[in-house]
């Protein structure tokens, strides 16, 4: 069985996430998702969610393409989830192309997908102000 993982906040779920999702599903059979706690978002990422935590993963696992939900809480711990869930491939969204190839050390294929165009999170916040 092939595993596949991901990293992301994932607020405000929308068509651009269901699309990387889906596509890193399709790389594999079995599809992990680590997600941005609340503390972590605020801290390390200065995002503030809208959705709690929670709220978030709730929705992720009532998406057929997850099989499973992680927290992420630091940045250090993607090297140690490798091996932790057995991972055959780390899989993120192209704006951060070139940052995670060091995970290859640990055995992984590493996979950028092209983002969605034109819709964000901060997009849909910013569009939502401005009506
Ligand atoms: N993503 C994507 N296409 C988009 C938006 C996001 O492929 N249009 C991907 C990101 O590249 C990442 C994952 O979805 O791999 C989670 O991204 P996240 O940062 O949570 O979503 P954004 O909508 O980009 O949120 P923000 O505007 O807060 O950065």
């Amino acid at each position: 069985m092939k595993r596949v993982i991901t990293y992301g906040t994932f607020d405000m779920l929308h068509y651009g996430h269901i699309n990387l999702l889906r596509r890193a599903k399709e790389l594999g059979d079995y599809l992990v998702v680590a997600l941005s706690t609340d503390k972590f978002n605020l801290e390390k990422k200065n995002k503030k969610c809208f959705f709690s935590y929670e709220q978030r993963k709730l929705l992720l696992e009532s998406i057929r393409f997850v099989d499973l939900v992680i927290p992420e809480e630091d940045w250090e711990q993607k090297k140690s989830d490798m091996h932790l869930y057995r991972i055959d491939t780390f899989v993120i969204g192209d704006d951060w192309k070139g940052k995670f190839d060091f995970l290859k050390d640990e055995g992984v294929e590493v996979v950028y997908l092209e983002r969605t165009p034109e819709i964000s999170t901060t997009q849909i916040k910013q569009d939502l102000k401005n009506k």
